[in-house]
């Protein structure tokens, strides 16, 4: 089993003292868990307070999306050089909420993705399919394609650098969550993919995580399975207890530190 990673994405809440305050008690929640990555993904606004507040604490900063220049004429966009001056190490790609409220493409997830890794960020890509898909039984389909054009082109050395997040469109924010079974078989599948692109002993480094409605009550499960690496957390990271219980969950009960269960 790898070590789990978690990462937490705020998307469009918080403000920046709200973001602090958080910050804050999930930080004193989470000091004693040694045996998990932690990542928190704030709106941008609040990432330079961020930045600050995890200073010599293990928990990592990522950023909800980037544009993939490195300067001009984008108003309103962030870019990947701006993300690293802000002390970011992570960045979410291609989510389902940008895909379908701000048309973004699989093409143009997969130039993100290249200049995120340019910049030595580490591109958390998110992949899934919707609810019509799964039903009409092309959820392997759909994430082939997803996988294929997001990525392409991406050296064995660069994919060292992505994690890959499998996020069923049906499980965001619905409080329906895969079964285990059904998140499962889908993750094996990506990382036969993996295997298949880019050689079995890189393919198995490669971080799978699962997202849709993840919860303290849920996550063990998910994690017992063999190709689950950890979670991209939604709604539950924004309420410190449920994401200090859930990072807390992820871990197996003998490395779990936490008295508080
Ligand atoms: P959720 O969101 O945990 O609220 O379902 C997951 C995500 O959008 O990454």
């Amino acid at each position: 089993m790898k070590r789990p990673l978690i990462v937490g994405n705020w998307k469009m809440f918080k403000t920046i003292p709200e973001a602090i305050n958080l910050i804050n008690i999930i930080k004193a929640g989470i000091h004693k868990i040694a045996d998990c990555d932690i990542v928190v993904c704030p709106p941008f606004t609040a990432l330079a307070a961020l930045s600050e507040a995890i200073r010599d604490t293990k928990i990592e900063l990522g950023a909800q999306d980037m544009h993939f220049e490195t300067e001009g004429a984008f108003t309103g966009a962030i870019s990947p050089l701006m993300l690293k001056d802000v002390g970011c190490r992570y960045v979410i790609l291609g989510h389902s909420e940008r895909r379908q409220h701000f048309k973004e493409t699989d093409e143009l997830i997969n130039k993100k993705m290249m200049a995120a890794l340019k910049y030595n960020l580490v591109g958390i890509l998110c992949i899934g399919e919707t609810l019509e898909e799964r039903e009409a039984r092309r959820a392997f389909e759909v994430v082939k394609q997803q996988f294929d054009q997001s990525l392409k082109n991406l050296s064995a050395e660069e994919i060292e650098r992505v994690v890959i997040a499998y996020e069923p469109v049906w499980a965001i924010g619905t409080g329906r969550t895969a079964t285990p079974e059904q998140t499962e078989q889908m993750h094996s599948y990506i990382r036969r993919l993996l295997n298949e692109h880019y050689g079995d002993s890189i393919g198995e480094r490669v971080y799978i995580l699962y997202g849709g409605s993840v919860k303290p009550d849920n996550i063990a499960q998910l994690m017992g399975k063999p190709n689950v690496d950890g979670a991209l957390v939604g709604g539950a990271s924004i309420k410190a207890e449920s994401f200090i219980q859930i990072v807390t969950n992820a871990l197996p009960q003998e490395l779990q530190d936490s008295p508080k269960r």
